[in-house]
């Protein structure tokens, strides 16, 4: 235990060093009360034994000040006064200038350890306070992260509700929407051959006069020429647009089949492999790949929920890249879990937009192309993998950097 002894009369001061230090204390001393606030400041001592009337600056002014440095810190130093002149108002003016007991220097030794034993274990009581209340401070702190993420999964499972009713009733008219305009266009196709047909008949009919004028009036309110050639656009717009509902469709049934799947020890990076892959097409005319792989060890996880995550990556790591650019595939792991990271050289993202990428159906796409659900399903996957997806770095106009961390193993009641 370290004490602060402010004593003007070196004399005294030496002697009681001494016999503190032979009860095995350290002592730092002070001969005024202006040292002492420096000396106070340097060693921290846990107790500070206090004189009271000293040149320069005396012991209620110190301890008064010891206060004031303590109240930034909600530190507490024992203060003990020793004086000579043991009246009552000095006692009360040493209580009153933050000290906290009084010792007159004529009393016995014993006396003044029982009294610094008692201001220790004061002192230890209220740093164990102060330890309890910085555990509870860190749990609260805690507990409302938990709270956090238990309000985001349980907003991510009732989309993936909602989406799987929402796909499985529109699924059904879409399959013959489909159907129906494939055979309209085919139907539609026969009809046209049929009136040119027709018209191959038009020079015959000039013996006709009056049925000849019937027929050109019907031309020309159909205004068949035009209807011929946007007939055909209008069937095919309309199929490309059922191809776009059917892809939504399919993205919210994945988004919401997230749960079901077979677990299994993989090697992500041959799975980031075969990923790359499949959307070869989206990627290679923007982006040269570049591989920085670590040698990961087999991770436990469900294959084709993460090589969707990382599909989802790659593809919106291509569609930033305005141009032509780069995307590195870097992993990495440690005793715990894995990570797998995809950095494009793309348009970055804008710092508004962060807070809403994984949000479903934020897109900046055009109109007609992202559904916005690639990173809100990228989300629900690695959350159900009890692992986190997060943007490490983005800087607009230079690229982003997504990571993926997978625990290696899965954890017990995942
Ligand atoms: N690598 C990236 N660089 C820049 N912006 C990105 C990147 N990845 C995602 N974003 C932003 O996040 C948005 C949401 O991405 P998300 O994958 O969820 O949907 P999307 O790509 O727009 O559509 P979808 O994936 O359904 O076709 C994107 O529209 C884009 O603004
Ligand atoms: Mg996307």
């Amino acid at each position: 235990m370290k004490i602060l002894l402010v004593e003007d009369s070196r004399a005294v001061a030496v002697v009681m060093a001494a016999r503190l230090g032979s009860f095995g204390y350290e002592v730092v001393l002070a001969e005024n009360g202006q040292i002492a606030l420096d000396k106070f400041q340097e060693s921290a001592p846990d107790l500070v034994l206090m004189d009271i009337e000293m040149p320069v600056m005396d012991g209620f002014e110190a301890a008064n000040r010891i206060r004031q440095i303590e109240a930034a810190t909600s530190a507490w130093t024992p203060i003990i006064f020793l004086t000579a002149s043991n009246t009552h108002e000095n006692l009360i003016t040493a209580i009153e200038a933050g000290g906290d007991d009084f010792l007159a220097k004529n009393w016995p030794e014993s006396i003044l350890q029982a009294k610094m034993k008692a201001m220790t274990r004061i002192n230890t009581l209220r740093q164990r306070l102060a330890n309890n209340l910085a555990q509870l401070t860190e749990t609260n702190r805690n507990l409302a992260d938990a709270q956090n993420q238990l309000l985001q999964s349980q907003t991510m499972a009732s989309v993936g509700q909602l989406a799987a009713g929402v796909a499985h009733e529109i699924n059904n008219p879409i399959g013959f929407i489909n159907s129906n305009l494939g055979s309209l266009q085919g139907q539609v196709e026969g009809l046209l051959k049929v009136i040119s047909a027709y018209e191959a008949a038009d020079p015959v009919l000039t013996a006709h006069p009056a049925l000849l004028s019937v027929i050109a009036a019907a031309k020309k309110s159909a205004d068949l020429d035009f209807l011929r050639e946007d007939i055909v656009t209008l069937l095919g717009e309309s199929r490309g647009g059922l191809a776009r509902v059917a892809k939504i469709v399919s993205n919210l049934k994945d988004f919401s089949h997230v749960d079901n799947a077979d677990w299994q020890f993989v090697k992500l990076e041959a799975g980031l492999d075969s990923t790359l892959e499949v959307v070869a097409s989206e990627i290679k005319p923007k982006a040269e790949i570049r591989k920085e792989y670590a040698g990961l060890p087999e991770v436990e996880c469900m294959v084709a929920q993460i090589n969707q995550v990382f599909a989802k990556l790659l593809v919106n790591a291509a569609q930033a890249i305005e141009g032509r650019g780069s995307i590195t595939l870097r992993t990495g792991f440690d005793a715990r879990e894995a990570w797998v990271e995809i950095e494009d050289t793309g348009k970055g993202i804008p710092p508004e937009n962060m807070q809403r990428i994984f949000d479903p159906f934020f897109s900046t796409l055009p109109v007609g192309q992202g559904t916005g659900m690639g990173l809100s399903l990228a989300y629900s996957i690695a959350r159900g993998h009890h692992g986190r997806i997060e943007v490490v770095k983005s800087v607009v106009g230079q690229g982003s950097t997504f990571r993926l961390t997978l625990p290696l193993r899965r954890p017990a009641g995942a």
